[in-house]
Formats: C-alpha cells, structure tokens, sequence
C-alpha cells in the first residue's frame, strides 16, 4: 500500500470524481485507480461496514467458524476477511470486478481463491449451494451492483448457512435501498430465505456530499437461507 496520507478534504475529492462515472466498467476503472490509497483513505472517512457485518455474522454464527467457507463479495482489498478472520474465520473466496483492487487482496494472504467478475453482467462464477457465509459489504449500492445480485448470492449459500450485505441509508441511496429491500422481502415471500437480523446504524460513515455533513446511516442486513 502507498504511504500517502490524505486529509479528509482530499478523500472527499476522490470519492466526488467517481460521481461522474455511470457505468459500472467506469467503476470499476475507478477502483483500479483507488485500489493503492483505499485501505488508508476509508480509515479517515471512519467507514465500519466491515467491522460491522464481521460483528453481525460472528454474534449469529453457531457452526464451526474455522472450517467455514466464506464467500467475500465486491472483496475489494480485503478489509472485510480481515475483520472476520479476527472472529475466528479462517477461510475465504474473494470475488471483484476490479484487477487492482484483488491484486490487494492477494496480498492479504487472506484468501484461497480470488476471482475477476462484474456482478450484474457475468455469472457468478462460484458453485450453488456451497457457502457457509456470504457477504458483501460496501458494494450494494447506487452505480454498483445491481440489487438483483443478490438472487445470485443466497444461490451461492448452502441451507441453512448466511447472507450479510450492507447498504448506505443516505440521500442518494434511498431509491436503491427501497429496490433492495423489496427484493429481500419478495425472497422471503418465495421462502428462499428468513430474515434474522436488520440493524440500523447512525454513524456508518463520514458524509462527503456536499449536501450532507457529519456521519451518514447505513445498515446491515443478515438472512438465513432454507
Ligand atoms: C466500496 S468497495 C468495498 C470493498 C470491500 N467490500 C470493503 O468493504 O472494503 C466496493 C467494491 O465493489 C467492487 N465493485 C463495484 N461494482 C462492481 C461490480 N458491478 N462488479 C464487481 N465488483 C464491483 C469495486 O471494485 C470495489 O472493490
């Protein structure tokens, strides 16, 4: 990782620049270009996700955490096995769409198998019905992945075992947020999966909208599959 260190001024910048880009190949650039200063640029926007849905897993967890298979989605550098691992889990499969983003979590050693795919266009390029987790953290929002994804992510779970994922609550989200929750309850109408927790949180992140000051909400939202 680089050694430079940003004022929240100019992480506030970078994350801005991104508003340009619309599609999710542009994204996805954008992630390649952030990849080298992202671990230490979310540290100053205080962004807890990570440690917030490793928090949620482990307390509902109740299998053997040492032989579990962790499916880590839109891993991007890896800030989320980091944080699991320190709840005893031990085994990850990374999967992103961005080359440089994954070229650093190669380097967390973290991982057994890292895999390239834009989420929304490519298969999900894992077995169904093989996970103990999956998560995505960070990466279920406006301009990223698609909400239907996530179909695709109780798929990929075994029955029985869990499906976390977070979401902004602030202003530019909502309208993703209301879409994704819709389809979360249409799965649980479908009997794919029963909801165990959903937990709000005030202080998710920094706010770097010019519209917004302060910490933006956000929440994490964990499902059993059946
Ligand atoms: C905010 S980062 C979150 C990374 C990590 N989960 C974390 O919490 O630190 C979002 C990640 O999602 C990836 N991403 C965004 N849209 C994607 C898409 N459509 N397909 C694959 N990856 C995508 C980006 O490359 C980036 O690594």
């Amino acid at each position: 990782m680089s050694a430079v260190t940003h004022t929240f001024e100019d992480v506030k910048a970078v994350i801005l620049s991104a508003h340009k880009n619309n599609t999710s190949k542009e994204k996805v650039n954008f992630y390649n270009s952030w990849a080298e200063n992202y671990n230490q640029d979310v540290a100053v926007l205080d962004y807890r996700a990570p440690s917030l849905a490793a928090k949620c897993i482990s307390s509902n967890f109740t299998g053997d955490r040492e032989a579990a298979v962790v499916l880590d989605v839109a891993c991007g550098t890896g800030l989320v096995a980091k944080q699991m691992n320190t709840h005893g889990f031990q085994h990850f499969v990374g999967i992103d769409g961005s080359e440089m983003m994954l070229r650093f979590a190669k380097d967390s050693r973290l991982y057994q198998d890292l895999k390239q795919s834009m989420l929304g266009e490519d298969l999900l390029p894992v077995q169904w019905d093989s996970f103990d987790v999956v998560v995505i953290v960070g990466a279920l929002s406006v301009g990223q992945v698609p909400a239907a994804v996530i179909r695709d992510l109780c798929k990929a779970t075994k029955p029985g075992g869990y499906v976390c994922m977070t979401t902004r609550s602030n202003h530019d989200n909502l309208e993703y947020k209301a879409i994704l929750e819709q389809e979360m309850k249409q799965m649980e109408a479908e009997r794919l999966w029963s909801c165990v927790e959903v937990t709000e949180v005030e202080d998710w992140e920094r706010a770097v909208s010019e519209q917004e000051d302060g910490y933006i909400s956000g929440v994490v939202y964990l499902y059993k599959k059946l």
